[in-house]
């Protein structure tokens, strides 16, 4: 609890370009939750390097998923909006609970052995431990909750065994974290194969719309979108593209499926397609349009990242210390 609030957390990582899923499916629902939580959410720069990143890129990426979060609405003095990196006690943290951590438990994240599949030429030490930083995050906060999609859910369950570990040692000194439940958002699948989340890290760029696509783009990949040979546009499990591209159109235009559904009776899916462009370029239009005016405003993004920081390290050293003491590390002298 902070300010009688509970604590929400949750991160993002600056690695590919945001698309329209995390947006709807995600930021978009963020905004509000601050009126009724204490929410940080942390650009977690230090989890991206555990796959190889160019330097310039991701300093560029980490600074653009920032603004974004402002963009979309997120506003920076009601929420603590900050680079992982700038607050030293995730990585001292994570040090102290990577020995109460066992290699079993890492061993057998279905996320580690995807991405070291995948990166066969780099399993480093940080990619093994990335649930015991991530766990960090969280519990450095003392977060009630947290909002996590599908794919993260076995990370939070270790989060919260290891918290529960370490307090059935040392007493109640972590708030145990659990998953957000409360509105979720539109899940978005990707416009070539709508079997699978639409995702920033898609090789196929027709498969994801970017927050930043321009007007033109959107169309063109809407256009492309994958559909079936049905020819009717109803809301069902059987279409699965048709379905997708409803979600799309009503998370944009506020409708339900029904009335989407009962909208384009009669319709082509050409027509269709048509309409869900023109949704999605009126959501991200303003979007775009705020990014803009929020990155030419230096002075202002800077003091957002100054201040923040500054928010965040102060909770996060309170949680800290007292786990320092709580395991028997000496005593500051001041
Ligand atoms: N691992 C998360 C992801 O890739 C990002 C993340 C890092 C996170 N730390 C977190 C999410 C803490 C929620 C809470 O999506």
């Amino acid at each position: 609890m902070i300010n009688g609030n509970k604590v929400l957390f949750s991160g993002m990582q600056a690695t590919g370009n945001l698309t329209l899923g995390n947006y709807l499916g995600a930021l978009k629902n963020w905004v509000d939750l601050a009126d009724d939580y204490e929410c940080y959410y942390s650009v977690v720069d230090m989890h991206s390097i555990t796959v190889r990143q160019d330097p310039a890129v991701l300093r560029k990426r980490a600074r653009a998923l920032l603004t974004l979060y402002i963009a979309a609405g997120i506003d920076p003095e009601k929420n603590c909006l900050y680079y992982q990196s700038h607050v030293s006690g995730h990585a001292e943290l994570a040090w102290i609970l990577n020995c109460f951590t066992y290699m079993g438990e890492l061993n057998r994240m279905t996320q580690f052995k995807d991405k070291a599949a995948k990166h066969t030429d780099n399993i480093n030490a940080g990619l093994f431990t990335y649930p015991v930083l991530m766990a960090a995050d969280i519990l450095l906060y003392q977060a009630d909750v947290v909002p996590v999609g599908i794919d993260q859910m076995q990370h939070l369950e270790i989060t919260r065994d290891i918290a529960q570990r370490f307090n059935a040692v040392y007493g109640d000194v972590f708030t145990i974290p659990e998953a957000y439940v409360g509105k979720v958002g539109a899940k978005i699948m990707s416009l070539q194969d709508p079997a699978k989340k639409m995702s920033k890290s898609d090789e196929n760029p027709n498969a994801s719309i970017y927050l930043m696509d321009d007007a033109d783009t959107i169309r063109r990949k809407c256009r492309r979108a994958v559909t079936d040979s049905e020819g009717a546009i109803l809301y069902r499990e059987e279409q699965p593209g048709v379905k997708n591209l409803l979600d799309i159109y009503c998370a944009c235009s506020g409708k339900t499926p029904q009335e989407a559904v009962r909208e384009f009776d009669g319709c082509g899916y050409g027509q269709l397609k048509d309409a869900v462009a023109e949704a999605v370029i009126a959501v991200l239009n303003p979007l775009q349009t705020r990014f803009r005016e929020l990155e030419k405003d230096k002075g202002y993004i800077d003091g957002i990242i100054r201040t923040n920081a500054e928010r965040a390290a102060y909770t996060a050293n309170k949680t800290l210390r007292k786990v320092q003491k709580k395991i028997g590390f000496p005593e500051r002298v001041r």
